[in-house]
């Protein structure tokens, strides 16, 4: 073994690609390749939003800011999320560290430690148990099943999989990355209840909150926790706001912890990119409601492509999902889904995610994001289509 193989941590050197990145890898920069594998759409970030960050950027806003995340902002997400939930929330427990998914590490790190064990619900975007892992935690998954053309989370099974006295943390991602699936309000209650019975912290991934086909917004935790529960709430920019690149998130916090999120996010990342932050207030305010609105209307059409395209081939079982933009359909005969993916990617040119790399029991599974453009979107169905039909 070599000094470096020596030094490195187990879980460090374990990392590996996770399949969307194996696929991206092969044909990311590719003019030809019409792209569905990541989860963003191929328009820019509204005007309002990109203009407020133009503006910073003019008037010199090119400093460190306050590594929690930027007043303004602060008190623009206390006040959103307040009316959202028609909630209080003391923006002591906010923190705008960087991205979403460092928002996650933040968590992550808050709970974890090596030989912890933390129960995530499945199928679940790769990223999330990689950075379990790192910490070294074991993850047991508990699988949303499909009925009647639809998702569903077995609350029983997630009892079953809570070690009482063992596990640490629960991740939850409702709306969920794949399969749009929205955990309802009245589960969100019963998983609050178990978990502090259970003494369980609860990582609610909230990132795709307003991507959601019925009403403005999912249920959240925030809703129902008291600012002393179990509850941490991971959310971001990313996806209701079309502001991917932007790598702006914020989490809110169990009360009480204010010094250490101010000294972990010093650390990490000294805060947020400064004019980002701007575009961020600027999402938050008056323009960004229509915004939101009409992304949310353009995604509900983008299903109605895939729903178009794919719903009824034989070989393909769509289901309908209630929120984020991915469909996750289960293709008759697929076995291997990272060679199926490679072998689109190559022949069609078209970019789609393996569905394995979502955890176990996807192997059958495609994921595909429908932010797309409509016409990029229709084409690239068009292609899979042929391509399903002459391989499967
Ligand atoms: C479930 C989930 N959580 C977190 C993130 C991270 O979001 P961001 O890109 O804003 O860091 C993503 C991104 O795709 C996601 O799908």
């Amino acid at each position: 073994m070599s000094v470096v193989e020596a030094c490195l941590r187990a879980e460090f050197a374990q990392l590996e690609l996770s399949g969307i990145g194996k696929v991206v890898s092969r044909g990311f920069g590719d003019p030809d390749v019409l792209p569905l594998w990541v989860g963003e759409g191929d328009v820019a970030t509204p005007w309002p939003i990109r203009k407020a960050a133009i503006e910073a950027l003019e008037a010199g806003e090119t400093f460190y800011d306050i590594p929690v995340g930027r007043r303004e902002l602060v008190t623009a997400l206390q006040a959103y999320l307040e009316r959202l939930y028609g909630i209080e929330l003391d923006p002591a427990r906010l923190v705008v560290p960087g991205s979403t998914m460092l928002a996650l590490n933040v968590a992550v790190d808050m709970v974890l430690e090596k030989g912890d064990h933390v129960v995530v619900v499945t199928p679940h975007w790769p990223n999330v148990t990689s950075v379990m892992r790192l910490a070294g935690a074991e993850v047991t998954h508990v699988r949303q099943e499909a009925r009647a053309g639809r998702w569903h989370l077995d609350l029983a099974k997630l009892e079953q999989a809570i070690r009482p006295g063992v596990t640490k943390a629960l991740y939850v991602n409702s709306p969920c990355n794949p399969t749009g699936w929205i955990m309802p309000a009245a589960d969100v209650r019963r998983v609050l209840d178990l978990c502090r019975e259970r003494r369980v912290m609860v990582f609610a991934d909230e990132v795709y909150h307003r991507n959601v086909f019925a009403g403005d917004v999912a249920p959240s935790f925030l809703e129902v926790a008291a600012p002393d529960d179990p509850v941490i709430s991971i959310n971001g920019f990313s996806k209701a706001w079309a502001m991917t690149g932007w790598r702006l998130g914020w989490l809110v916090a169990p009360a009480g912890y204010r010094t250490q999120l101010a000294e972990f996010s010093t650390v990490l990342n000294t805060g947020a990119t400064s004019f980002a932050q701007f575009g961020g207030i600027a999402a938050l305010g008056d323009a960004g409601e229509a915004i939101v609105r009409d992304l949310r209307e353009s995604y509900r059409q983008g299903f109605e492509i895939v729903r178009h395209r794919l719903g009824g081939h034989p070989k393909i079982e769509l289901r309908e999902p209630e929120g984020a933009f991915y469909a996750f359909p289960k293709l008759r005969g697929l076995d291997d889904s990272l060679a199926f993916c490679l072998k689109l990617l190559e022949e069609e040119k078209v970019g789609t995610a393996p569905g394995y790399t979502f955890g176990p029991g996807n192997a059958a599974h495609i994921r595909l994001c429908f932010a797309m453009s409509h016409d990029k979107l229709d084409e690239a169905l068009v292609r899979l289509v042929r391509f399903v039909d002459r391989h499967l």
